[in-house]
């Protein structure tokens, strides 16, 4: 078939218009390649993916396994295997957790827990910027759902004050490490005051704590040891752990409950043994702890150096975000940094507010000093 035939049935008009309107003011998305440059844009915050570390634990410690390419089925079917089974038990005990269930990814982890757990006569409160996974799961559920100011523990005390006696349960959620900001959330003071209440239950994304923060990465609520104050808990493999899918941890119960509830498990073809076993690769990885130590060494250089940028969001994670306002401002920025070997990410609105478009840095191990040193002499 030739492209002509193919591009035959277009899409309805309204649609491409909206497409259209996409273009102006640098509002479309595109996919690119990046081949080569310095790599300050990758969620591989540890070089597991990168620097082929996780290749090499992998085949140190499952060469003589014959994994099949796929799974053949979802796990409640013919996906499920001894090694999930186990892995999943390492994990929770990793994680100081009772259980574990593996995901697909984070994006179906929080669909398959937000969409499940709430229901009709309770309530999510969410910090305003988490993730758009998130953000999903809560639409498919048939709970209500309210947002508070970003990191406003006051905002969120004065929403569950308010809404208390209307709803069932509440359900808090809010990410440990903020994937656009690099911020981090008040978890302290946020467990302090959902003790005062029954019924109210906290949930913790660490997509961007797992692998930087916590005893051998084992996130941010292992940090302010407020583990076993979570009702549920997700790490993410695509970011920090270099490779795919991700885990919530949390009681036996809610294990079984998502296995029986969330969609996002139950209808899915489950990730094959190969998978799996870099998942465990990558907690090997995690355990010796190298690469932790050279990420937090080039984050605290970097905040040293970058003392000189004016309108850098306060983050002591590996993502950094110097705000530079408006999508044609930020866009040509990346471009300029491109042009030099430089790759960081222009993050647009509608992504970010307008207004809070920023060129969003991802720190790694693997990152030196004079790429830092390159890098911040071109923002200024
Ligand atoms: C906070 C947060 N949660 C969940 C996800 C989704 O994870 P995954 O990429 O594994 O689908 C992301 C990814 O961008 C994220 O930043």
């Amino acid at each position: 078939m030739n492209n002509v035939n193919r591009d035959k049935i277009k899409l309805p008009l309204r649609l491409l218009n909206e497409l259209s309107e996409r273009k102006v003011n640098f509002k479309l998305r595109n996919l690119s390649v990046y081949k080569g440059g310095i790599d300050f844009i990758s969620n591989d915050y540890l070089g597991f993916s990168k620097l082929g570390l996780l290749h090499q634990q992998f085949s140190k410690a499952f060469s003589d396994q014959n994994f099949l390419s796929g799974s053949g089925g979802s796990r409640l079917i013919s996906g499920n295997s001894i090694l999930k089974e186990e892995t999943e038990n390492e994990i929770a005990n990793f994680h100081n957790a009772e259980a574990a269930l593996i995901f697909n990814s984070g994006y179906d982890a929080n669909v398959g827990l937000l969409s499940s757990l709430p229901q009709k006569n309770d309530l999510v409160i969410s910090d305003e910027l988490i993730h758009a996974s998130i953000y999903d799961g809560i639409r498919l559920s048939y709970a209500k759902h309210y947002k508070f100011a970003h990191n406003h523990v006051e905002d969120l005390e004065d929403l569950i004050n308010r809404h208390k006696n209307s709803f069932e349960n509440i359900y808090v959620v809010v990410e440990s490490i903020y994937s656009m900001d690099g911020d981090e959330a008040p978890l302290n003071e946020i467990v302090e005051l959902l003790k005062q209440y029954k019924n109210v239950f906290l949930i913790v994304d660490e997509a961007h704590a797992i692998g930087v923060f916590g005893k051998n990465g084992r996130g941010l609520c292992n940090e302010m040891g407020i583990e076993e104050n979570c009702l549920a808990r997700v790490y993410t493999y695509g970011k920090a752990m270099g490779c795919h899918g991700a885990v919530i941890v949390g009681s036996s119960t809610l294990r079984n409950y998502l296995i029986n509830f969330a969609r996002s498990f139950i209808y899915t073809t489950a990730l094959p043994d190969t998978s799996i076993a870099n998942i465990a690769a990558a907690y090997q990885l995690l355990i010796k702890g190298t690469q932790q130590v050279k990420l937090k060494e080039n984050i605290n250089y970097f905040l040293n150096e970058a003392k000189k940028l004016t309108s850098l969001i306060n983050s002591k994670s590996a993502i950094q975000c110097l705000v530079v306002e408006g999508n044609t401002k930020v866009s040509d920025l990346e471009k300029q940094l491109l042009i030099k070997g430089i790759l960081v990410k222009a993050v647009k609105s509608p992504t970010v507010k307008e207004g809070s478009e920023r060129i969003r840095i991802c720190l790694h191990s693997f990152n030196t000093k004079e790429e830092i040193n390159i890098l911040i002499s071109l923002l200024q």
